[in-house]
């Protein structure tokens, strides 16, 4: 496996802190947050990365004003450094690309949330909106040249260009005709690659996009020389829609398209977590604090069996919540005896509160939280505790604590709590999985199972996963810690850079 240090350009739409001008005029930094800048944030350990991303609002906007070229040094844990270069304006083109094409859009279309009597609706200001999405597309493409330019100048070779997930996704495209236009040849384009994070979904999804947008978003993804999925399943409906939409010549078994002249490769590369950054985090004494805060919210019982389930989520409708809490109050409901003996605490980030569904949704989470508790509290015991913002460490803490893990998303790329979880848990905790995870895959053999959509089948779960015997609670918890640990996010970036070293000197692919 590749275990030399190479020189990677990333693009992503968020990148891996924000920035807040304080009341004395510097500077102050935040980590941001979900499963992209989760797990590229632990890349600057091991290799040369400059960071391209877009800014998020004012104090981005501000400190990329703030440096030459937009370009500063940041400092990863673990005091390794990279480049991030902060990219665009904090405008109303911006916000359309993000609002109203990438989120809800693309997200609700790729993670299946319509249902298509109602939505998507696409009209003249959808269009409008799509002009803004090439529009921040562009920027990321343009900052790209100027970034490829500067570092093959440097020392003749060029990086690899990575760009990540599906506010991008007509970046390759674009950079594939500027450097054709600036008149490079073909043998001097960089490696590119594209890794998507959350599900492709199959050609039939994607025929509520119009057809021209569908197409241009094929055409781009085929400028690349490798495109990663999360999953198989994934990578396989990839491959049915450029053949539906651009009638590109694709081969199953091997993942490779021809189109246009170009041979484009479809990989999958399950992400996972960087252990050691987030075995540090579980270590630290803030997390050993809130730690304390959320045990104490385990019902104390005689016997001393009290259970803690816990969830960590954004208030995303994939993520289903909602479900999940009519689950739980199903669970109450049929089982008496545990009243007592049983909590569940949630600590959920409110995401992308500008957006209604997601405002709409945060409020039915709320709704539904309270109707459990309105329904079982008794003066000693509250079923369910919500912590309501984005704390990470909290949701660390919890982690260490949980019981039952309950994962259930209605669709997910893959899913890194539930790999966080078991990284971390202190008590052989069960985890109760979604099969609609992507790491479903890896750890469905470990997992109680869960189908989404069936609540009566998801109290059940929770159920099993309460009354399981303690050795196989244990058999379980060291099985997932193991599949993590040995397939860890070096790991997921060592094989995308073993296949490119492949790629680039003839040798055949390693199967997967
Ligand atoms: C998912 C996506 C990421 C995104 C994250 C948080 O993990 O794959 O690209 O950054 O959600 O969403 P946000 O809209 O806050 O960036």
């Amino acid at each position: 496996m590749t275990d030399s240090r190479h020189r990677l350009l990333v693009a992503s739409n968020r990148g891996p802190v924000t920035f807040r001008v304080a009341d004395g005029g510097e500077f102050v930094a935040r980590r941001g947050g979900g499963g992209l800048v989760t797990a590229l944030s632990g890349l600057a350990r091991h290799h040369a990365v400059t960071w391209i991303s877009h800014v998020m609002g004012e104090g981005d906007e501000a400190m990329s004003d703030s440096v030459e070229g937009g370009a500063f040094e940041e400092h990863a844990r673990g005091g390794a450094t990279y480049r991030l270069r902060l990219v665009g304006r904090a405008d109303r083109t911006y916000d359309r690309h993000y609002l109203e094409i990438a989120n809800p859009l693309l997200w609700f279309l790729q993670h299946r949330l319509y249902g298509f009597g109602w939505d998507p609706t696409i009209d003249r200001a959808t269009h409008a909106a799509w002009e803004c999405y090439r529009s921040v597309n562009e920027r990321i493409a343009d900052a790209l040249v100027d970034e490829l330019a500067k570092a093959t100048d440097d020392d003749g070779e060029a990086p690899f260009v990575m760009v990540h997930d599906y506010h991008t996704f007509l970046v390759p495209g674009m950079l594939r005709r500027r450097l054709e236009a600036d008149g490079l040849p073909e043998a001097d384009h960089p490696f590119v690659q594209f890794f998507l994070h959350i599900p492709w979904p199959d050609p039939g999804a994607w025929r509520a996009l119009p057809r021209g947008w569908a197409r241009d978003v094929c055409e781009s993804l085929l400028a690349c020389d490798v495109i990663g999925f999360q999953t198989p399943r994934d990578a396989e409906n990839f491959l049915r829609t450029v053949h539906h939409f651009l009638g590109a010549s694709v081969e199953f078994r091997t993942g490779a398209i021809r189109y246009m002249g170009s041979l484009t490769r479809v990989r999958t590369y399950p992400i996972s977590v960087a252990v050691d950054e987030f075995e540090e985090h579980a270590a630290s004494a803030t997390v050993a604090r809130l730690r304390n805060r959320i045990a104490a919210m385990r019902p104390q019982t005689p016997e001393g069996d009290g259970k803690l389930i816990v969830r960590v989520d954004r208030t995303d409708p994939s993520k289903n919540i909602v479900r999940g809490f009519r689950a739980y109050a199903l669970l109450l409901e049929e089982h008496p005896e545990l009243h007592g003996r049983v909590s569940m605490f949630c600590q959920l980030d409110p995401s992308r509160q500008d957006i209604t569904a997601y405002i709409d949704y945060l409020a039915q989470v709320k709704a539904a939280a309270t109707e459990v508790n309105h329904r079982f509290s008794t003066p000693t015991w509250t079923p369910l505790h919500v912590n309501l913002d984005s704390n990470f460490q909290a949701g660390v803490a919890a982690y260490v604590e949980y019981d039952v893990l309950f994962v259930n998303p209605v669709a997910d790329g893959m899913n890194l709590v539930s790999k966080e979880g078991p990284l971390v848990n202190d008590r052989d905790g069960v985890v109760v999985l979604s099969d609609q995870a992507g790491s479903f895959n890896e750890l469905g053999p470990h997992v109680v199972s869960v189908n989404p959509f069936d609540i009566s089948q998801q109290a059940g779960a929770l159920l099993e996963a309460l009354r399981m015997p303690s050795e196989e609670r244990r058999e379980r918890a060291i099985a997932l810690r193991r599949q993590v640990t040995d397939n860890d996010v070096v790991d997921w970036m060592a094989a995308q850079l073993d296949d490119i070293t492949a790629l680039r000197s003839g040798e055949p692919l390693v199967v997967r």
